[in-house]
């Protein structure tokens, strides 16, 4: 069947059926962080699949420990008990930051933020006796997709028309977004007003039974936003002094994507709830909610249940997709090439006016497209632009950000230092033929 055939099929029968932001490429393999489409052109991932696949594609040993599986057993229930779902669970017990201990297994990173909540309001009633009746997000954020998590999720773009996405215990708080300051001021001079403001939110717009504060320690849709290195520890003592709880949003982070296990190792703070999807599996439907045992005490099994959460099959490829990750040391290839890349993109960043500012930390960067450098106008059409021009010369790059104006770079951890010199190269012919 050939590429324009099964796009006319999509498009006609899977919802949403626009093509939007997508390209006409139909993808065949994948193998480390290059992706090969039916026609045989081989593409440098720098896109990820939404900053999933950590270990690149078709690790052999993930390939062969899902096909062991496979051949065992597949899924049973939570009556029973199985294999790889109690060893995964011990694995992040001992790769997680301080003292989360305790893992509930679900399918989507939605799924583990509902979850997330959930856990934090029942913590409220059971330790505190009352509900923790809000919830504390930031502006310009992103949570997920279902109900709840889109009301949490700080940017109105994704949800015209969608009064379901509308929860009154919700408040957002000012992005610590520096290239473009709530507050139109400059770190460090501001004192950190974001983090500091959050004192007088709790105050004034809460009834003060906060739950929790939740935030991605580094923005990941929102644009690649990254925190000046103490703003996370400042918001999350004022919330702790509230009696509110902190949940780490590490979907897009975790995993050795910033250049840690855990982006909140970055900044020195440790959550009480920690939602992670993505990079746990390269790609297999896989999410979870863990928390420490502190605040696991407050679930019971009628609290929580999933029919797919914890399969054997996605557990036993989590678990080896984690042992490669340490085992090949990726976490401290994706810090150490994530310094060679940020070099690069630095000094395009010199070269052409319209890049306003270049972010990141490890394998998680962002370019910030400006038609002014004084006004910061978002150059939107310019960064599709270079999107659909990049994919032309073999490497993909994604897009996003509150304005649309970000590009996104955020490749397998294995991508080599040739590869990354090959996408500065095809990035920079890219801005020249836009210049
Ligand atoms: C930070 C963050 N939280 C939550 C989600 C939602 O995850 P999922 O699409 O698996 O539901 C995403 C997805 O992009 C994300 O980046």
């Amino acid at each position: 069947m050939s590429s324009e055939e099964i796009i006319k099929k999509q498009t006609r029968y899977i919802l949403p059926g626009d093509t939007t932001g997508r390209h006409p490429i139909v993808f065949e393999k994948g193998k480390n962080a290059v992706l090969t489409d039916v026609n045989g052109k081989e593409y440098i991932d720098c896109h990820g699949g939404y900053s999933v696949t950590n270990v690149g594609y078709c690790h052999p040993r993930i390939v062969k420990s899902i096909q062991e599986q496979v051949a065992k057993i597949w899924h049973v229930s939570w009556d029973y008990y199985l294999i790889p779902t109690s060893l995964l669970a011990e694995k992040l017990a001992q790769i997680t930051p301080g003292n989360l201990n305790r893992t509930m297994f679900v399918s989507s990173g939605a799924e583990a933020v509902e979850n997330a909540v959930k856990l934090a309001k029942k913590y409220a009633f059971k330790k505190r006796g009352r509900g923790g009746a809000e919830i504390v997000a930031l502006t310009g954020s992103f949570h997920g997709r279902t109900s709840y998590a889109m009301a949490l999720t700080g940017q109105n773009k994704y949800k015209q028309g969608l009064s379901t996405y509308v929860h009154p215990g919700v408040i957002h708080a000012p992005a610590p977004y520096c290239y473009r300051c709530f507050y139109r001021l400059t770190y460090p001079e501001c004192g950190l007003q974001c983090a500091s403001y959050v004192e007088n939110l709790i105050k004034y717009e809460t009834t003060g039974d906060v739950a929790a504060f939740i935030s991605e320690p580094i923005f990941g849709e929102g644009g690649i936003i990254v925190p000046p290195d103490e703003y996370l520890s400042v918001v999350v003592k004022i919330f702790k002094e509230h009696g509110a709880l902190y949940i780490a949003d590490e979907i897009q982070t975790g995993f050795g994507r910033t250049g840690k296990m855990f982006a909140v190792e970055l900044f020195n703070v440790e959550p009480d709830i920690m939602a992670v999807a993505k990079g746990i599996a390269s790609g297999l439907p896989i999410a979870a909610t863990i928390v420490t045992d502190e605040v696991a005490e407050v679930f019971v099994s009628v609290d929580h249940c999933g029919t797919y959460g914890g399969n054997a099959i996605v557990c036993a490829g989590a678990l080896e997709n984690i042992n490669v990750l340490l085992e090949e040391k990726l976490v401290e290839k994706s810090a150490q090439r994530g310094r060679v890349f940020m070099e690069g993109l630095g000094e395009l960043a010199e070269k052409y006016p319209l890049i306003g500012d270049v972010r990141g930390r490890g394998l998680m960067l962002g370019v910030e497209l400006v038609r002014d450098q004084k006004t910061k106008e978002p150059a939107k059409e310019e960064a599709n632009n270079i999107r659909v021009n990049m994919a032309k010369k073999g490497v993909l790059v994604n897009v996003g950000g509150v304005y649309g104006n970000v590009i996104r770079l955020q490749p397998p951890l294995c991508i080599t230092e040739e590869q990354i010199k090959t996408v500065l190269e095809r990035l920079d012919d890219s801005l020249k033929a836009l210049s």
